[in-house]
Order: C-alpha cells, then structure tokens, then sequence
C-alpha cells in the first residue's frame, strides 16, 4: 500500500471526493494512523457486543403491547430484513476502503464532500444520540436491581423520567465518562472486556429463549397477528410521515401494524455497522469486515426472532411489561430467580452497547478531523496507547451530560431516523462508486447491483415514513445546523480544498 501515490482530490467544489488511494494512504501517517489489531472474531464480537441491547431488553415488550402482538417476531424479521440489505452494501463498501469512519468514509470515496459532511455529521447523531439512549437504559436496570437488594437512589438522581421536576441520571452519566477512560486507554484492552460481557449477555438472552420456552402457553399465539385497531386520528406532529404525506391512516396491530413495530425495534439492529467504523483498525479488512458485520447481523436476527417468540407466548401480549418485558415475564409465570438473573445480564449487556456506540462516535469524529472538515487538533492519536484520544474525551463528556439530562423515548426514534438515512446514503454509494471506480478491487461484492442497493433505499426509506413527523423534524434541524458548520468552516479548512488550490 505504501508505494501508492497520492492521486490527489477527484472534481471541485462540494463534489470533490476524496479518492479511494487517499483515504488508505491518510491512515499511514504515523501520527494519525490507528494501530491494526482486530480480527474477524473480534469484529463480530464488537457487532453482537452493540447490536443486542436496549432494543431487545426494552422494546419487545413496548412493541407487542401496542403495536403488533404475538407478531412482534415478523416485525423482528423485517427490521432485520431492511438491515440485511443494508449490510450488504457496508460490506462491499468496507472491504474497498478500509479506513476509519464508516458510511462516512465510504461517501467521501464515492458522492463527494457535501455528502460525507451530511453523513459524518448524521453518524454523530445516531452514535452520540445512541449511547445516550443506552446509558439510560442501563441506568434502570441497574437501579432495579439496587432495589431488589433494598438499595434506593434518591429521586432526584434518578433521571427525568422518575424524579418529579429536576432530575439527573448520575449512574447514566457516571457510566459514560468510565467508558471514556476505557476507550482512551486502548481499543484492545476494551475488545477483552468487551467479550466477556458479550458472553454474559448471549448467555443471558440463551436462557430467556431455553428456559422460556419450558413455560409457554401456546393459547398466547391466538390471535398470532391480532386485528387492526386504528390509530387517533390527527395526532398531528406525533402521526407517522406516511399518514401526513399519503393521508393514510395508519392502524395499530393487523398486518401494518407489523411494519409500524419494525420502525421501533428497527433500534434492536443498530449497531452492525458500527463493525464498519473499526475496518482501520482490523487486520485483514478485505476478508474480515464482510464476515464481522454479516455475522453478527445474522446470529442477532436468529436471537431477536427466537426472544420475541417465546416472550409473547409466555404470557399475552397485552399483560406484558414495558419496562422489563423479559424479566416481568418470568416472575409473571412464577419464576423470579430467572427474572433476577435476566436484569443482571441486561445491566451488565448494556454497557458494552453503550461502549461500542460510543467508539464508533469518536472514530467518525477522527475521521472527519483528519480530512480538515473539523478541527486537526481531534486527529492527532495518544502518544502511548495510539488513540483519538481528545475527540473521546470531548465527546465522552458531552455524552455524559447529555445522558445525565435527557429522557430516552424521543432521542431513540431520532437515532432511528439518523442511521436509516446512512444506509440510504451508502446503498447510493455503492452503486455510483461501481460505476465511476469499476476497476477497484472489491473482496466483498453486493450481489445483484443494482438491485440489492436499490432494495434498500426503498425498505429504509419505507421505515423512515412509518417515524413521527416530529422525528422528521428534528432530524431535519440537526442536518440543517450540520450545513452551516459545513459552509461556515469544514468547506474552507478541507484538506481536499486545500490540496485542489
Ligand atoms: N441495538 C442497540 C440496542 O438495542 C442499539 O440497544
């Protein structure tokens, strides 16, 4: 790799690209490369380690209630199908430009500037947004479990969501600057922890499925796709896209009810392409990326299909909890040994969600500094452990008080809508970097382009329609903010500006 030359930026403007030979050759730069140590194993462990948590533990319950029943599972089934088209436009495009910063890397190598500004700036959202979510999540089981030991936080140090009036989320923001300090040491040091606890979160979600299978009650599964009941009608901001746009009503349960679930446990599946952040830092990418992010993605379906199935038939849909839906269905059929067990793994599970999450956040933000979009300063790595460092402890603290402050349910549809817009954006990718670098050698191919692509701008954007208007909205004031930083400072500071003057 180290004989390439630097071809130097392709086009002008906001459609430079950075070219696929640039971006490989920025990471051999001493002091701004990461250090190659991860695997395959590791990889889909990371992937397992982010993608299992708050989604599974949490939503299932949520979802079967008021959105689709005993179906819940077909809901798990198509989420995982949008993903799986998703992931196959990742794979190829992680395997051809292996270097830090996933969809955002990989838009730079193909749509231009603007694009992977766009997209660098909407990871931030889905990452950042992401670990908070989790860090929150966490911080519930963990306090439900001090209180079965008889342990009381007091209320206001418990979170918006449980203190009347003020309320901040000290084990939530506590959790987020310790996994800071993890990151900030070295990724390998957080790739063993990390494995340890994938395998006492696997574990845990193993006995849900085996033991919970001894105390099903098949009479649960009838109806197995409970009638459609409709929605409010105008519930204004809060009603999906598609109702606003098409004037179609959406209903809860029945067959749509099915694919208004998947918007809501599509949050179960982020995660896989954090896998794509880490190909600077893997070994072999070429050959080990593809079966990293595809491997964990299909081992989580196989989980999220089985849980879900025997959740709902352990007891009726409508009895199920909201809060610990896996746990409370144990102690509903007189089994709390296993409820206590199953909050423990979930506690301890969610914290590697929340690492990972929050690695693949700072390693957008390196990326992005290293190209000028934002300041160099954020991509110079650890003298001693050779991490990006300053961009992790800058955005751990954010984080942090972010977590400590803000109530989840909201920021988990923005952090949907977030990572639902890179996948569009990287199945384009794909298909325009086939046609202006057909010769690049490409170890993983997405079959069938462009179909496979196409097939999934539309599954995504189809999920994005079935979000709130408000998460529309929100999510456009955050990608409009990112244009005026963009404009006011990453367009002149570029390093491809440069270079082209
Ligand atoms: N997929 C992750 C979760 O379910 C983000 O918490």
């Amino acid at each position: 790799m180290s004989t390439q030359q630097d071809p130097g930026p392709a086009g002008d403007g906001v459609f430079r690209t950075k070219t696929v030979e640039q971006s490989i050759l920025d990471t051999e730069e001493p002091e701004h490369g990461l250090k190659k140590t991860l695997s395959a194993l590791d990889l889909t462990v990371f992937g397992v380690g982010v993608i299992i948590g708050t989604g599974i533990f949490v939503l299932t319950g949520k979802v079967a209630k008021e959105t689709a029943g005993p179906a819940t599972a077909l809901a798990f089934v198509a989420a995982g199908i949008v993903c799986a088209l998703a992931a196959l436009c990742y794979a190829e495009f992680a395997s051809t430009v292996p270097v830090a910063g996933s969809a955002y890397t990989f838009s730079y190598a193909s749509l231009g500037e603007l694009v992977a500004w766009t997209i660098g700036w909407d990871l931030v959202l889905e990452f950042a947004l992401g670990t908070a979510v989790v860090a929150v999540g966490w911080s519930g089981y963990v306090r439900s479990l001090m209180d079965n030991i008889g342990w009381q936080m007091p209320e206001v140090l418990s979170g918006t969501d449980v203190a009347d009036g003020f309320g901040f989320d000290i084990l939530a923001f506590v959790l987020v600057l310790l996994l800071t300090v993890v990151l900030v040491i070295g990724m390998k040091l957080s790739a063993r922890i990390t494995a340890i606890v994938v395998a006492i979160k696997v574990t845990v979600v193993l006995i849900v499925i085996i033991a919970g299978s001894f105390f099903i009650d098949t009479k649960n599964y009838t109806p197995f796709i409970p009638d459609a009941v409709k929605q409010p009608a105008g519930a204004g901001m809060d009603a999906p896209m598609v109702q606003l746009l098409f004037g179609y009503e959406p209903t809860n349960f029945g067959v749509m009810g099915i694919f208004t679930a998947a918007s809501v446990v599509f949050f179960a599946f982020i995660g896989f392409d954090v896998v794509a952040t880490a190909a600077e830092e893997t070994k072999l990418p070429q050959r080990d990326m593809p079966r990293g992010i595809l491997g964990s993605l299909v081992i989580c379906t196989v989980l999220y299909v089985a849980v879900s199935i025997v959740v709902t038939g352990m007891q009726h849909y409508s009895e199920l909890s909201v809060s610990a839906p896996l746990a409370d269905a144990f102690k509903a059929t007189g089994h709390p040994f296993y409820a206590g067990v199953i909050s423990f793994g979930a506690a301890i599970g969610l914290t590697t969600v929340c690492l990972i999450l929050l690695l693949g956040q700072t390693r957008v933000f390196f990326a992005m500094s290293r190209d000028g979009l934002l300041p160099r300063f954020f991509s110079v790595t650890h003298p001693r452990f050779g991490t990006p460092y300053r961009p992790t402890i800058l955005l751990g603290v954010i984080i942090a008080i972010v977590a400590g402050f803000t109530s989840i349910d909201e920021l988990a549809t923005l952090v949907n809508i977030g990572t639902l817009f890179a996948f569009v954006v990287v199945a384009l990718g794909v298909i325009v970097l086939r046609r202006t670098r057909p010769e690049l050698h490409r170890s993983f191919r997405t079959p069938w382009v462009p179909l496979v692509p196409i097939l999934s701008v539309a599954s995504s954007v189809w999920l994005m329609l079935n979000l709130p208007a408000e998460t529309w909205l929100r999510f456009a004031i955050w990608m409009l903010l990112g244009f005026v930083i963009y404009f006011a400072y990453g367009r002149s500071h570029s390093r491809m500006s440069r270079k082209s003057r």
